[in-house]
């Protein structure tokens, strides 16, 4: 098992990742200071049925009575009218100040009731139990938490820490294989733009994590949140050094947008915009030609596609793209890196961006 803390001031939290973990969860809680009684286990229906009973029980060993919550598994539960029915069941079940909400699931499931514990009774304490390679590497850590709005993903949320990441790798096991997959974008980014060392790791751990041997798993899913933990240490509110996360996001939500949500999974198209990220690395950031080619093998390694697909609407993408929140003028804040394990940040023009993706 790897631990650490995310040091973040009175907001400081401790991580465990390991294989295993599930059965201890209630113990880890206790050791993080949580006090047992009333709780909510927020899950979605699919988690609820490989994993709940165990993490039920895990929680009633240490002493927390939990209520669980189970909501629709998918991104349309990420909604106020969800919300409103966790508030009510937080409300039947008489939850005060001293309760504490676990979140047991993907991504949906960690803002969901990352969110809902933000901000009922003006804020109760949240456990994160990522479940998908996505949260595990990912949204559990940062204390980024919402809903979306009818007309906007993410458009209505709160910062709020966990106070405790519980990342069980064996979850992971019984993941869909694209689902799977589209989680190591996020975990190539953390090499491409901090660690050229992990880079190197993956190309020669590549089929041992699409085997998804636990202990390969456990060191990317450590690895990643380490990296992610060191960046929103240094900039919790996203001033500046987080924007580096945001390495092949600025193309992948583009693409995201102008190929209509859901034809290509959130890492896919990161994937797709991180080749291209590499592409205009070389063009305006000195990135040299073996590097940038390491990265696309790396990426079709993992299973995941490089190219923007056939008959994309070039049009399409550049409205999505200039409508992006990071636009000034006729460019944008554009994440580059200038050698694997580097990343920089340089205003690019909308021209430039786009003539790299054509
Ligand atoms: N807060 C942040 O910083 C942050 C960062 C990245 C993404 N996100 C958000 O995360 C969401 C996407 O998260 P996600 O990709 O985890 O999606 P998800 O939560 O919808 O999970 C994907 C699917 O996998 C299922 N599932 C979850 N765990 C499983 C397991 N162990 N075995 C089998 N099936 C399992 C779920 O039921 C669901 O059907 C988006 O809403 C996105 O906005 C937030
Ligand atoms: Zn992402």
């Amino acid at each position: 098992m790897g631990s650490f803390r995310v040091e973040l001031g009175a907001d400081a939290h401790p991580v465990h990742v390991g294989a295993g973990l599930l059965e201890r969860v209630g113990e880890l809680a206790r050791a993080a200071g949580l006090r047992p009684g009333g709780a909510a286990l927020v899950t979605d229906a699919n988690v609820a049925r490989l994993y709940a009973a165990r993490a039920h029980r895990a929680l009633a060993a240490a002493g927390f009575d939990a209520i669980t919550i189970e909501v629709a598994a998918g991104e349309a539960s990420k909604s106020l009218a969800t919300l409103e029915q966790v508030y009510d069941r937080l409300v039947a079940a008489a939850l005060d100040r001293s309760s504490a909400v676990f979140a047991l699931g993907g991504g949906v499931v960690g803002d969901l009731a990352g969110f809902a514990a933000a901000t009922y009774l003006r804020g109760l304490a949240v456990v994160q139990i990522p479940t998908t390679m996505t949260a595990q590497v990912d949204s559990a850590l940062g204390g980024k938490t919402g809903v979306n709005h009818r007309t906007a993903k993410n458009l209505i949320g709160a910062f709020h820490q966990p106070r405790l990441i519980v990342a069980d790798v064996a979850t992971l096991a019984s993941l869909p294989e694209r689902e799977f997959r589209e989680g190591l974008a996020e975990v190539i980014k953390y090499g491409a733009i901090m660690d050229a060392p992990m880079v190197a790791a993956l190309e020669a751990a590549m089929p041992a994590i699409l085997s998804r041997e636990p202990a390969a798993l456990e060191r990317i899913v450590d690895q990643s949140l380490r990296h992610k933990a060191a960046v929103v240490a240094r900039d919790e509110r996203e001033g500046g050094l987080r924007k580096i996360l945001n390495f092949g996001h600025t193309i992948g939500h583009a693409l995201e947008a102008s190929s209509g949500y859901g034809s290509y999974f959130h890492g896919e198209a990161i994937a797709i915009g991180m080749v291209a990220a590499a592409g205009l690395s070389r063009a305006y950031a000195g990135l040299s030609a073996d590097e940038a080619n390491r990265l696309t093998r790396l990426i079709e390694a993992a299973g995941l596609p490089t190219r923007m697909p056939a008959g994309w609407r070039g049009a399409d993408f550049e409205r999505a793209l200039k409508l992006d929140k990071k636009r000034t003028g006729e460019g944008l804040e554009f994440v580059l890196i200038d050698r694997l394990g580097h990343a920089l940040t340089r205003k690019l023009g909308f021209d430039e961006i786009v003539a790299q993706v054509a």
